[in-house]
Parts: C-alpha cells; sequence; structure tokens
C-alpha cells in the first residue's frame, strides 16, 4: 500500500488548485472554443481540458503512485474504478455552462481519497477568488475561515438548490420537473445555479440550505461532501440512506432532519453507476 501522508498531499493539491485557477481566470471573459459530448447541452472547451492536464502532471511529478480519476479523462460509459490508493478526484471545470457564457459561478473540484475514505477536498472558484478547503476531521474553510452549515431545520425556511443537470433523457427530465413542482410552495426559495460543487460549497457554509440531484458524478460531489459533513452537514443518498459516491445521486443539508422532509418529497431515480 502506497503511503499516504495528508499535510503534503493538501499542500500540492492547494497550489496545483491555485495554479490552475489562472488558466481559468485567463479565459474566463474571452470567447470560448466550444465541443459537446453526450448532447448539445453537455460541453467542453480547451480550459477544461488544459486544468486537467495540469493537475494530472502536478500529481506524477509529486505521487508518481497515486491514482487519478477526472472528468475529461475518463471515457464516455468507462466505469471508474475506486481503489483502496490515493486517488485524486477532479472535476477541472464544474460549471462549464456558466464558464462558457463568462456566468462567474463555475470553479475546479479536486479531492484525494486513501482506502475509499476522503481525506482532502478543495473547490476553487478562481473568478470570484473563493477557496473552499478541507482536511478529513479538521473543520471546512473559506479562504482560510472556518465555515458552518446553516442552523436552518424547517423546510419552509429553507433555501433549496434543485438543479436541471445535463442530461436530457425524457424520463430524467420528467423527474426534475416533478421534483421541482412538488418543492416550489413548500420551500422558501429554490435555485438551481449550474456547479455542484459550489451548491455543496453554498451548503457548506450557510448561504443556503439543501442541495439535491439525480445524474451528478463522483467528480462533481466527492470534494463538496467532505466540506459539507467538515461544516457540520449531512450528505446522504436521496432516499435518506448512506451516500454511495458512485451512485450518481445525493442529497446534501444542513441536518438530517431537513434532508428527511425534502426526501419524500422527491421522484426517485436509479442512473448507470460511476
Ligand atoms: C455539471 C454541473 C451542473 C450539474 C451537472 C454537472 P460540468 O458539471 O455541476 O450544475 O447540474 O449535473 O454535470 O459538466 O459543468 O462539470
Ligand atoms: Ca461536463
Ligand atoms: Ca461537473
Ligand atoms: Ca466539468
Amino acid at each position: 500500500m502506497t503511503e499516504f501522508d495528508v499535510e503534503t498531499v493538501f499542500a500540492v493539491a492547494l497550489k496545483a488548485v491555485k495554479d490552475a485557477g489562472e488558466i481559468i481566470k485567463e479565459a474566463f471573459y474571452k470567447k470560448k472554443a466550444v465541443v459537446t459530448k453526450s448532447c448539445d447541452v453537455d460541453l467542453v472547451t480547451e480550459t477544461d481540458q488544459a486544468v486537467e492536464k495540469m493537475l494530472i502532471s502536478r500529481i506524477k511529478e509529486n505521487f508518481p503512485n497515486h491514482m487519478f480519476i477526472g472528468e475529461e479523462s475518463v471515457a464516455a460509459g468507462e466505469k471508474c474504478d475506486l481503489t483502496d490508493e490515493p486517488t485524486w478526484i477532479v472535476d477541472p471545470v464544474d460549471g462549464t455552462m456558466n464558464f462558457v457564457h463568462s456566468f462567474p459561478h463555475s470553479c475546479i473540484s479536486l479531492a484525494v481519497l486513501y482506502r475509499k475514505d476522503i481525506h482532502v477536498g478543495i473547490i476553487y472558484n478562481p473568478t470570484l477568488e473563493q477557496m473552499y478547503t478541507a482536511k478529513l476531521g479538521q473543520g471546512a474553510f473559506l479562504n482560510g475561515k472556518p465555515i458552518r452549515v446553516s442552523e436552518e431545520t424547517e423546510l419552509g425556511k429553507s433555501l433549496v438548490i434543485a438543479e436541471f443537470g445535463t442530461n436530457r433523457d425524457p424520463q430524467k427530465m420528467e423527474s426534475v420537473l416533478k421534483n421541482i413542482t412538488a418543492l416550489m410552495n413548500k420551500v422558501h426559495g429554490l435555485r438551481a445555479m449550474g456547479s455542484a460543487a459550489l451548491n455543496m460549497s453554498s451548503v457548506a457554509s450557510g448561504g443556503s440550505d439543501c442541495y439535491f440531484e439525480y445524474g451528478i458524478h463522483v467528480w462533481d460531489i466527492a470534494a463538496g461532501t467532505l466540506i459539507v459533513r467538515e461544516a457540520g452537514g449531512v450528505c446522504i443518498d436521496t432516499e435518506g440512506g448512506p451516500l454511495d459516491l458512485m451512485s450518481r445521486r445525493m442529497i446534501c443539508a444542513s441536518s438530517e432532519k431537513l434532508a428527511l422532509q425534502i426526501i419524500p418529497l422527491l421522484t426517485q431515480l436509479k442512473l448507470e453507476r460511476d
């Protein structure tokens, strides 16, 4: 088994994410060359690829034995193999649609797992210079200051994020609309801002109270899961059981009490695993 020193890994990860953030900043307000993937709204740009390439080369330089799962390196339909080895899970640009439109709500999301536990989570919105970080058992931070989830436990007073996602499968779209309809009059406000990782950062820092989505991938939620939990919140399966990072669905909230008020209102969806 490869050795794992969380402080060294965190330091390398933080520097790599900051440096990669410069690539996003440089490109942010320029016109982007966009390529579509599974459908017209599933996008990738040169920046997604350049950020992922930089992160891979930093990992290889510093930790040649570590494993890597990155959104733009996984072929369509390919299964991710999560082992007990140190594994870096990267979404180079989470919120590519926002990035393409220069809507300043996209980020780099990076998690490092060891023996399948998330030990490091980093989410960086370079445009707004917001760096969310967490190490297992050591709390969650925004730009170095501790963050905490909200104390809201009542659904009627909660700001809830319900994303649409990029999957245009009719069954998926129908369930998204059903969930929005079911929640609309029961919550204080509903939002969809187009970045799974920043949604989780917002729950972690008390800016919203809950976020759920069907269709997400492990690279969308791995870093955010640690950050939300270290900030005092919960990340669980949309039916209420323990979260399986590969199951493509998740609900996170400031408390289990709040998540359990939303779960019975949801139309459940099972997706092909990562
Ligand atoms: C997407 C964003 C979006 C979420 C999708 C993700 P990408 O990630 O996080 O908010 O609804 O499910 O795929 O493609 O911009 O990295
Ligand atoms: Ca994508
Ligand atoms: Ca993503
Ligand atoms: Ca992405």
